[in-house]
């Protein structure tokens, strides 16, 4: 019997490879960057499955341009903010993410962020590294405390609860605003506010939001003017979560003290944009779930969402709200 036919965008981790190989017959797009829309839709067209990561742009048109044979889109990703899930789903396409075995380390990675946007790190690593060091100075490269502060979580999902557990550990206050969140939390280590409060009060803000029409640039003028002089703004969600003009004003200005970015709108973050020309900004390239056994898993998973949607069953992962 002949093996179902799949687009696979890019060069996972082997595990999750080998898996698809032996249930299909793998097209495996080899390049460094993204395939284009062209690209996409000539290696897509016909296939019954693709994986692809969260760098390849699925609309409904690209799902009409592959074909009725298409019955699942499987991403390398927990958000699937690349995919219009809901024409997938009127078209019964199968939809299929990589949740919880990325949590711990995502949230690790954005306390790292926090801690060194706070306490000025990179900062400090270029001042000994430049020769400015020239001794032990009581008041060089002051930073901010975790004990007692405030964090707040915009977002009480996975990562956000994982923040909270991380938290406790530091004495922190936990503060959090859940657009999504619809039934009443069950987590004595947050307390639920209003955004504003959570703006007003943080001294540390950390995202953790899907990105959706409600989320594009919430965190923008308006809401970074809320903030504290001294808080620390940490995106390791999406990065049109938050407006990069506005915040480039706010921390040039210096109204908040610093910030973190995992993820930058767009990606990558141009090499001539002015946040590069700051101190107070740290930038990463996305890496936040970038650890070794984070990614053979999420290869794996997304490996049986593909085969089960190609199958016809329910995915193991399915971010389809209603298939
Ligand atoms: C990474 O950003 C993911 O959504 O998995």
């Amino acid at each position: 019997m002949s093996k179902p036919k799949v687009f696979v965008t890019r060069k996972i981790p082997d595990k999750g490879f080998e898996l698809v190989k032996d249930f299909c017959d793998v097209d495996l797009w080899t390049g460094d960057l993204p395939p284009s829309r062209d690209e996409l839709l000539q290696h897509a067209r016909g296939v019954e499955g693709v994986l692809c990561l969260l760098t390849d742009l699925f609309d409904g048109d690209m799902m009409d341009a592959i074909g009725p044979q298409l019955k699942v889109i499987s991403n390398f990703a927990v958000g699937c903010d690349n995919i219009d899930v809901l024409a997938a789903t009127a078209r019964g396409i199968s939809v299929g993410n990589t949740p919880d075995v990325l949590t711990d380390v995502t949230a690790d990675f954005a306390f790292a962020l926090m801690m060194s946007a706070g306490r000025r790190i990179p900062e400090a690593d270029c001042y000994a590294r430049s020769g400015a060091w020239k001794t032990w100075q009581p008041m060089a490269l002051l930073g901010l405390e975790m004990k007692g502060a405030t964090l707040g979580l915009l977002g009480f999902g996975r990562v956000g609860k994982a923040m909270a557990r991380r938290a406790a550990g530091f004495d922190m206050r936990v503060i959090y605003y859940d657009p999504l969140e619809t039934k009443s939390p069950s987590d004595a280590r947050a307390t639920r506010v209003e955004f504003e409060t959570l703006l007003e009060e943080s001294d540390f803000l950390s995202l953790h939001t899907p990105l959706t029409d409600e989320t594009r640039h919430v965190i923008a003028a308006d809401a970074l003017s809320k903030m504290k002089p001294n808080a620390v703004l940490v995106n390791t969600s999406r990065g049109p979560v938050v407006d990069l003009e506005a915040l480039y004003r706010a921390l040039e200005e210096k109204r908040i003290f610093a910030a973190g970015l995992d993820v930058t709108e767009p990606e990558p973050l141009p090499l001539n944009h002015p946040l590069f020309a700051l101190d107070n900004i740290i930038v990463t390239p996305h890496i936040a779930s970038s650890s070794k056994a984070a990614r053979d898993k999420m290869a794996w998973i997304a490996a049986k969402n593909l085969i089960a949607g190609l199958k016809g069953e329910r995915l193991p992962n399915c971010f389809n709200p209603r298939l």
